[in-house]
């Protein structure tokens, strides 16, 4: 099961119409939550807020009606719909705002959203470009707003396993882990199906382009399949690698690489995208490791999201459903470099008693990895896990891990990695400035 499927379970689907039926009866005492964007994700997200308690959605506002239409019916006709979110920022009922809207739209509605008192759930990445994340944490830190970013993997028990198994020390020294996001297929590679529906009429063009500096002609593809395009996507990187380096950065207590190189292509998907449908990346990070992230539209083996992190004394493997850990064999054996010296030397070799206690017949490899132990998924879904964090955070006012320096520092790792693709250069972080060097 995917995380996708896992969304659309009946588990997710009955608590958020319980969620729904509940915030009919009563708001009395309920947070109040507006959503901005409720689009595929924003509506994955209204459902992950019903399946937690005491809240109602109250208002909501998309740029295509027939999304809009779909997602009041998701809150059983309780939200309003609104086509300007000014107006859902102004409403001084609504306590927080979700904003799941795309990339380049996210610095100016987080910001506007802290000035109107909201505090903000936004989806990952939390910027287009690398420079707005101090604006953004310096905005939350003046405001006093809580911020949480929306990479859910890290809230998921599975990942909270791996996190207290490799801090634990398990796994001996972590000098490497490698990440990959691979996919082969239409949707995968976001050629969403445009709805039949869609038009001057109902999609609001203005509304989209929004801060998006060049200004083009309306285009349902731009719309609808805005990952492929520069002007509003970092494409792979802020898509896909955001999700890896959250949970890397979470996992490893790391903050953000010292040094990244990438190099990206685009082999296959010609004709739909600016974007690379392939792109590998290296990251070293002053904690003392490094980092291989990779992904292909053009294969889906490795899968969606899986990990590796590779430790002295063993390897824990991050799937959607397990974790897997796998103890390190590592013996001695040097008979194929000694048996090219005098006979006599071999012989004494094999003589000599600290040889003779690290390589022996008994210490050499055996065929089969013995020990290895594996946890399975458990607990909440992880989208409504971290739904819940944050909802938690606005009662508490204590901000969740995934907040305003999490986010810039996740986003900043795509943003290196375009940059070094672009420029084919290694891209420098500067640890003064909290931002690319240069
Ligand atoms: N955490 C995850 O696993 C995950 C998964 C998918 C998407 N996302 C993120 O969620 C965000 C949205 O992605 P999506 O897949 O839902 O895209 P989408 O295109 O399906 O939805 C975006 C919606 O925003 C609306 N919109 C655009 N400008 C608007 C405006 N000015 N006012 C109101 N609505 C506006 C559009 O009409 C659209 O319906 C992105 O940042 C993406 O990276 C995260």
């Amino acid at each position: 099961m995917t995380r996708r499927t896992f969304m659309q379970s009946t588990s997710v689907v009955a608590a958020a119409a319980a969620g729904a039926a509940q915030q009919q009866q009563s708001r009395n005492g309920k947070l109040q939550i507006g959503f901005i964007g409720t689009g595929a994700r924003g509506q994955e997200l209204m459902q992950a807020v019903l399946a937690n308690p005491n809240v109602a959605i109250t208002a909501l506002s998309d740029a295509y009606s027939g999304r809009m239409e779909r997602a009041v019916e998701r809150t059983a006709g309780v939200a309003k719909p609104i086509r300007d979110y000014k107006e859902i920022l102004a409403d001084k009922t609504i306590d927080g705002v979700v904003i799941a809207t795309p990339d380049h739209w996210h610095k100016t509605m987080i910001l506007e959203a802290f000035a109107a008192g909201k505090d903000v759930y936004c989806e990952k990445p939390m910027t287009y470009a690398s420079r707005e994340g101090a604006e953004i944490i310096g905005a939350a830190k003046k405001t006093g707003r809580v911020l949480q970013i929306g990479s859910q993997g890290m809230s998921s028990a599975l990942q909270h396993k791996a996190k207290e198994i490799i801090q634990s020390g398990k796994l001996g020294q972590i000098t490497l882990v490698r990440a990959a996001y691979n996919r082969n297929t239409a949707s995968g590679a976001w050629i969403y199906p445009i709805p039949p529906d869609a038009s001057p009429e109902t999609v609001n063009w203005e509304a989209f382009q929004g801060p998006s500096p060049l200004k083009r002609p309306f285009s349902l593809e731009r719309f609808f399949r805005w990952r492929c395009y520069n002007d509003y996507s970092g494409g792979i990187a802020t898509d896909l690698f955001v999700h890896l380096c959250t949970t890397i950065h979470f996992l490893m207590d790391a903050t953000v690489p010292s040094h990244v190189m990438g190099m990206g292509q685009l082999y296959r998907w010609k004709g739909s995208r600016e974007v690379p449908d392939t792109l590998n990346a290296m990251l070293q990070y002053p904690e003392g490791f490094a980092v291989n992230l990779s992904s292909t539209f053009n294969n889906q083996s490795g899968s969606e999201g899986s990990f590796v992190f590779l430790g002295t004394k063993g390897s824990l493997a991050i799937g959607f459903d397990k974790v897997v850990f796998t103890p390190e064999r590592t013996v001695e054996d040097n008979r194929w470099v000694v048996d090219s010296w005098s006979r006599t030397l071999e012989d004494k070799y094999y003589q000599d008693p600290q040889v003779r206690a690290t390589e022996s017949p008994n210490t050499w490899p055996q065929e089969a990895a013995e020990g290895s132990i594996t946890y399975l998924a458990e607990g909440q879904e992880s989208t409504v896990a971290h739904m819940g964090h944050y909802l938690e955070s606005i009662r508490t006012r204590k901000p969740y891990w995934e907040n305003g320096d999490a986010g810039h520092h996740a986003a900043a790792c795509a943003h290196m990695v375009n940059l070094s693709v672009r420029e084919k250069r290694l891209v420098e972080w500067d640890f003064a400035k909290d931002d690319i060097k240069g």
